[in-house]
């Protein structure tokens, strides 16, 4: 991997983005740029080159990432189209399509990616599609680049608001989640310190061995069961979270996303 990089828009995600390349020892150069260029300081530090100046940052890189939010999105495809063309653009705007990308300039190759905040510490599941001018080489070089912050996956663009509202807004439900576990164990007398964290280890533990189930191809619901002892403890809970609405609020809360995305994304236009 020695393409050279530049991440236009280096916030939250860009941020780490960069952060991630240079932490897994990205071989290229790697530009971050912002306006304001002095919160760069920490990138800098770690080897990135900062820049306000996008056109140039985009005009030496081969690979270039567009991070900004979404209402600026079209006055940064704008600027810097003639630098990009012909490159691999790879964006982590949510909402919007593909087309909208080429209708400004069809002559570079675009990934759409829905990442989420665990870029930050490289724990990321990143859904990405790409429009039809993307070779293979291309996706490989995007993989790479994704998978070290975490696991990335090629959808087909339809599921993009879904997955947004899923994987790209599922951070913040689950740290609602853990919250209310937080609360639960100081109402039963636990220190506020080790409710929080047994109560995040327990969701990230969770977590991984939902994925090794995957790969076992065993039933999520194994994990309820090995828990479970009849008479015992854990059925005392099941049976209170069972009566509530927890899976349908989840669901709407999924649902009411997906609506979300999908509304503001056919409000698109060049
Ligand atoms: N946050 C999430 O959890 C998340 C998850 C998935 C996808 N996304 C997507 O990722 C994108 C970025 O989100 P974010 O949360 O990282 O936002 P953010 O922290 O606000 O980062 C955006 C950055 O763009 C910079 N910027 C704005 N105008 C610029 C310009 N003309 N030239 C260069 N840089 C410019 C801003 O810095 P200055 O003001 O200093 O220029 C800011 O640091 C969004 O499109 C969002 O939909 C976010």
């Amino acid at each position: 991997m020695k393409d050279d990089i530049a991440v236009i828009g280096a916030g939250v995600i860009g941020g780490a983005i960069v952060k991630s390349l240079l932490k897994g020892g990205y071989k290229g150069k790697i530009t971050a740029t912002r306006r304001k260029v002095e919160k760069l300081k920490e990138l800098e530090e770690l080897g990135a080159v900062i820049t306000r100046d996008n056109r140039k940052a985009a005009e030496q890189s081969n690979i270039v990432f567009i991070c900004v939010k979404q209402n600026d999105v079209g006055n940064i495809l704008k600027e810097v189209k003639k630098e990009i063309e012909g490159k691999l653009v790879v964006s982590t705007a949510a909402t919007i399509p593909l087309e909208f990308y080429k209708s400004i300039v069809p002559k570079a190759r675009f990934v759409r990616t829905m990442p989420n905040v665990a870029v930050l510490v490289q724990e990321a599941f990143t859904a990405y599609c790409c429009d039809s001018d993307v070779t293979s080489e291309d996706k490989g070089k995007v993989e790479k680049i994704l998978n070290s912050m975490g696991i990335c996956q090629e959808v087909e663009q339809k599921y993009m608001d879904a997955i947004t509202a899923l994987s790209g807004s599922g951070p913040a439900y689950l740290s609602v989640i853990i919250e209310s576990m937080m609360y639960a164990g100081l109402k039963v007398g636990l220190p506020r310190e080790l409710s929080l964290y047994s109560s995040a280890q327990t969701v990230l533990g969770t977590g991984k061995l939902v994925l090794h189930f995957l790969e076992t191809k065993e039933h999520l619901a194994e994990i309820k069961d090995m828990v479970t002892t009849p008479g015992g403890i854990t059925i005392e809970g099941i049976y209170e979270l069972e009566g509530s609405e927890i899976r349908t609020a989840l669901m709407r809360a999924v649902e009411r996303a997906t609506e979300k995305c999908s509304k503001i994304r056919l409000g698109w236009k060049k």
